[in-house]
C-alpha cells in the first residue's frame, strides 16, 4: 500500500525520486532529530550505499528548485533536509483538517475488508473483557471506513452448539419458576444446570439429546432457543448503541447449519477427513493438533461452523480482507482454520487474518475493589459516569445540569473506550478506572477536554472559523504554532499505519501527541500575552482561531475513528 503523501511530503519524495530515477513513493519521508535542522528528511541509503549515498544527498541539494511548498534544502550525511514554506504549508494542512480531508478518504475505495468482531454468545451477559474485543474491532472499523474501504461489520453469534441443548434441558426442568426472562435468568439456569450435572453426570446427555432436537429442527427447542436469543440481542443491542455500534451483518452460528453437510462432503471426497478415537478431523501441515469438525456423536463445532461463514462471507463479499478480532487465547483455531481453508483449495485464505488482542484485567487497589463484583459491561461504564460527572461538576460548575447529563455519558464512555484502545493491542492491561477517568493523564476525557477547549476559544472570541477565507496564515509565525501544524500533518500517514496494521492505539498516541503540542501553544500565552490565541489585532487573531479550528476538527475526527464522541464543553 502506498503511503499517503500531503503536497508537502511529496515535494519532498519527488526532489530525491527524480534524481534516483525511482518512484516518489518507495521513498520514506522523516523528519530531521530536530527542528533546527529542517522539517521534511528524505535518506538517500534506500537507493544508494555508503558514500554514493553522501554524494546523492548532495547531488540532490545541488540541484533543488524551490517550489510551493519548499523553500529550501541542506545535506546532512546521506540525507536531505528540506525546509518548509510555513505559510504555504500552515494554508494547506488548516484547510484540509476544516474540510475533514487530511485522511486519505479514498485510499481504499474499491476494496472491502470484512471485521468479525464482539461476536459474543448468546444467553450469557456481555460481561466486563467483551469491551476490549468490541472496541478494538469497532474502531479498526471506522479507521477503515475512514480511508473509504467499504466495512462490513461482522457479529457472528455465538448462537449454537451443546452448551444451548443444556440450556433447553434446564429449561424443561426450571423454566416455570423464571418470572422475567432475561440473561440473567437464562445464565442462572445454565449454572444451576451445570452445578446439577456435576451431582448427575447422566444430565449430559439430556443436553446433548436437546441439543439434537434444536439441530434437527424440532419446533418447540426451535422456538425457545428463538426467545432465548432475542431475549440475549435485546441486551447486546442496548450496549451497540451505547457505543455507536452498527453491524452490517449479524448472522450467528445457526445461520452456517444448513452448509454443513456440505462442507463434510466436499472434505471427505478431497481425502481430508479421517477418522480419530471416532471424530472425524483434518489433519494440518506444522500442527500437532489436528482441526475437529465433527464429533463422534455427529454434531458439529465452531470450527466447522467458522469454515462455512469464512466461505459464505466470500461468496457473499468477495473481499480483500477478513478480519478476525478476537482475543489471543484463540489463536490455534484460528491458525487452524485459515490452514484447512488452503487445504480445501479456497486460495483466498490468505486474506483471512487473525487480530488477536490481550487481556484485560481489573487493575489498582481502589478500581479492584469496586469493580470486584460487577461484571457487566454496561455498568463499568455506568461507574466511569458517575465519577465523570462528579470530575465535571468540580471543573464546570457553571454547565447546565442537562449538558452535564449528556456529556457525563459521552466522556464516561470515552474514559473507558480509550483506556482498552491506548496499549497495543496484543498487550495484556490492568484496567484502572481512576487512571481512566482523570482529566489530565494520558486519557480519553484528557483528549475529549482538549478538543472543547478548541471549541471554547471559538466561543470566547465570538468568532468561528470555517474557512480559510480572510485568513492570512503568514500571520502564524511562532514556532509553537508551527510544531501544531507539523503535527497535524502527521495525521494521514498515522490513520493509513494504524489500518494496515490494525493497531488503533496508533491513533491514540497520535492524538495524545497533538493534544500536547496544541497545550503548549495555548499555554504559551500564559506567560506572554503577544502569544495568546485572542489577541486585539483581528488578523492575527483569525489565523489563530483557524489553527485552533483545526486542531479541533483533528481532534474530532480522530476521536471519531476510536469511537469516542467530542462534545463540545465539558
Ligand atoms: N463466540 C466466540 C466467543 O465468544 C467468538 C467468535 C469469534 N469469531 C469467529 N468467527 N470465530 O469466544
Amino acid at each position: 500500500m502506498p503511503r499517503h503523501l500531503t503536497p508537502l511530503h511529496k515535494a519532498a519524495a519527488d526532489a530525491v525520486a527524480t534524481f534516483a530515477g525511482i518512484a516518489s513513493t518507495d521513498l520514506k519521508v522523516g523528519s530531521p532529530p530536530n527542528a533546527a535542522m529542517g522539517d521534511l528528511a528524505v535518506g538517500c541509503h534506500s537507493f544508494a550505499k555508503g558514500a554514493e549515498a553522501v554524494a546523492a544527498a548532495q547531488a540532490v541539494v545541488a540541484s533543488f528548485q524551490p517550489g510551493s511548498y519548499l523553500t529550501a534544502a541542506v545535506a546532512a550525511g546521506p540525507f536531505v533536509n528540506f525546509r518548509a514554506d510555513r505559510a504555504a504549508t500552515f494554508r494547506w494542512v488548516i484547510d484540509a483538517a476544516l474540510t475533514s480531508s487530511l485522511i486519505p478518504r479514498t485510499l481504499g475505495t474499491g476494496q472491502t475488508v470484512c471485521i468479525d468482531y464482539g461476536s459474543p454468545n448468546i444467553s450469557k451477559h456481555l460481561a466486563y473483557h467483551h469491551v476490549r474485543g468490541t472496541t478494538i474491532g469497532h474502531a479498526i472499523a471506522q479507521i477503515h471506513r475512514a480511508l473509504g474501504y467499504r466495512v462490513i461489520g461482522i457479529n457472528f453469534l455465538g448462537d449454537w452448539g451443546t452448551t444451548h441443548g443444556m440450556l433447553l434441558a434446564a429449561w424443561e426442568r426450571w423454566g416455570h419458576e423464571v418470572t422475567t426472562l432475561d440473561i440473567t435468568a437464562l445464565n442462572g439456569l445454565y449454572v444451576r444446570f451445570r452445578a446439577a450435572m456435576a451431582e448427575n453426570p447422566a444430565l449430559e446427555a439430556v443436553g446433548r439429546g436437546w441439543f439434537k432436537r434444536l439441530e434437527d429442527g424440532d419446533p418447540v427447542a426451535r422456538e425457545l432457543w428463538q426467545r432465548f436469543r432475542d431475549v440475549s440481542w435485546a441486551e447486546f443491542a442496548d450496549v451497540y448503541d451505547l457505543l455507536g455500534i452498527v453491524y452490517d451483518e449479524v448472522r450467528g452460528e445457526s445461520a452456517y447449519e444448513p452448509d454443513l453437510p456440505g462442507i463434510l462432503q466436499r472434505l471427505t471426497s478431497a481425502g481430508l477427513l479421517v477418522e480419530s478415537e471416532g471424530a472425524q478431523v483434518v489433519e494440518l501441515e506444522g500442527e500437532k493438533t489436528p482441526i475437529m469438525l465433527r464429533t463422534k456423536d455427529g454434531t458439529t463445532l465452531y470450527a466447522t461452523r467458522d469454515v462455512a461463514a469464512a466461505e459464505y462471507h466470500w461468496r457473499e463479499y468477495a473481499f480483500t480482507r477478513l478480519l478476525y478480532v478476537v482475543d489471543r487465547g484463540q489463536a490455534l483455531h484460528f491458525r487452524q482454520l485459515k490452514k484447512l481453508l488452503a487445504k480445501m483449495g479456497d486460495e483466498w485464505a490468505t486474506r483471512t487474518a487473525h487480530v488477536p488482542y490481550g487481556l484485560v484485567r481489573v487493575g489498582g487497589k481502589k478500581t479492584a475493589t469496586r469493580l470486584g463484583n460487577v461484571v457487566l459491561m454496561r455498568e463499568v461504564f455506568r461507574i466511569a459516569e458517575d465519577d465523570v460527572r462528579k470530575v465535571i461538576a468540580e471543573h464546570n460548575p457553571a454547565l447546565p445540569s442537562a449538558t452535564v447529563d449528556e456529556v457525563a455519558r459521552q466522556v464516561g464512555i470515552g474514559a473507558v473506550v480509550f483506556a482498552n484502545l491506548a496499549p497495543q493491542r496484543e498487550k495484556d492491561i490492568d484496567f484502572d478506572i481512576e487512571s481512566a477517568v482523570s482529566l489530565d493523564g494520558d486519557s480519553g476525557p484528557y483528549l475529549q477536554y482538549s478538543h472543547a477547549r478548541c471549541a471554547s476559544i471559538a466561543r470566547k472570541a465570538g468568532e468561528t472559523v470555517t474557512t480559510l477565507d480572510g485568513v492570512d496564515t503568514a500571520l502564524l509565525a511562532s514556532d509553537a504554532e508551527w510544531a501544531v501544524a507539523r503535527k497535524l500533518l502527521d495525521l494521514p500517514d498515522m490513520v493509513v499505519r494504524a489500518a494496515e496494521a490494525c493497531e488503533p492505539h496508533i491513533i491514540c498516541h497520535y492524538l495524545l501527541d497533538l493534544a500536547g503540542e496544541f497545550s503548549r501553544w495555548y499555554t504559551a500565552g500564559n506567560g506572554d500575552p503577544a502569544q495568546r490565541v485572542i489577541v486585539d489585532n483581528p488578523a492575527v487573531r483569525r489565523a489563530r482561531l483557524a489553527l485552533a479550528a483545526a486542531v479541533q476538527a483533528v481532534l474530532r475526527d480522530g476521536l471519531g475513528l476510536l469511537g469516542i464522541a467530542a462534545p463540545d464543553q465539558m
